[in-house]
């Protein structure tokens, strides 16, 4: 399988503190990555290294290389270009204060399309794809602010999905979501593996053995073990990575 997402000794730093330490991993095509460990221990960090909103974080330093099908994202690429194909959804559902409709639309707007039609097939698409067009197409036009927070949290990833990334970076998606919910986007990601390259940060662990293909498990800014998930939850190779899995620590 093509590697998607290659990282290459990356250190960060937030003014003096190092918070990734020399992280490489390779993210091959159409899989899904767990990124697990305890809390502060980096993955946020990383993944939002993956498209650049680190940039915005001032005093943030990054070295290394990280690269997009061979590209390098930091040296030359047009940053709203890459946040285009390297979309994101984070942990709290949050639906811009408009109509279901103008959210989603409002991504392929913000890129000029302006045909009505076009739109419609746009913004109709996004929500089947995200599993939730049934639930909306009879309220395109009521605040999202108004739905569960699960049906806010589908929407946030039709909305990601409106702008046709190649992959997608999610962050704690289901930690604010009941148990129906959150099922619901687990078997939402599983199907958007047909398409996409997924990388998902969880604690919890049967969501990462349920979902993922492959684990990453972080410690204090390193990555102390990468592998299939099946392998690395059955028989991790780093006492530490069993000392977590196993809940002994965390
Ligand atoms: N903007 C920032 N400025 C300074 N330090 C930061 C900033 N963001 C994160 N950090 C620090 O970097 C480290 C990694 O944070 P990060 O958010 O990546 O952890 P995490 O693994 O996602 O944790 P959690 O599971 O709690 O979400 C932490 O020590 C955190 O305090
Ligand atoms: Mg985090």
């Amino acid at each position: 399988m093509n590697t998607k997402l290659s990282i290459q000794n990356v250190d960060l730093f937030y003014g003096d503190f190092q918070a990734l330490k020399d992280v490489n991993l390779n993210l091959k095509e159409k899989t899904i990555t767990a990124f697990i460990g305890p809390s502060g221990c980096g993955k946020s960090t990383l993944l939002k290294s993956l498209n650049r909103m680190n940039d915005l974080i001032e005093g943030c330093k990054i070295t290394g290389q990280i690269s997009l099908d061979g590209e390098d994202i930091y040296s030359g690429m047009d940053v709203n270009l890459l946040r285009r194909r390297v979309g994101m959804v984070f942990q709290k559902p949050n639906p811009f204060p408009m109509s279901v409709y103008d959210n989603i639309a409002y991504g392929p707007r913000t890129h000029g399309i302006r045909s009505k039609a076009k739109l419609d097939e746009m913004v109709e698409n996004s929500l089947r794809s995200a599993a939730i067009w049934d639930e909306m197409k009879d309220r395109l036009k009521k605040s999202a602010l108004g739905l569960s927070g699960g049906q806010q949290q589908r929407l946030c990833i039709a909305r990601a999905l409106a702008v046709e990334p190649e992959v997608l970076l999610m962050d704690e998606p289901t930690s604010a979501l009941d148990p129906i919910s959150t099922s619901k986007i687990e078997d939402l990601v599983l199907e958007l593996k047909q398409n996409y390259t997924i990388i998902i940060v969880t604690h919890n662990m049967q969501q990462a053995t349920r979902i993922s293909d492959d684990t990453a498990f972080f410690l204090l800014g390193e990555i102390v073990e990468f592998g299939k998930t099946e392998e690395l939850f059955s028989m991790p190779k780093e006492k530490r990575t069993e000392d977590y899995i196993t809940g002994r620590f965390g």
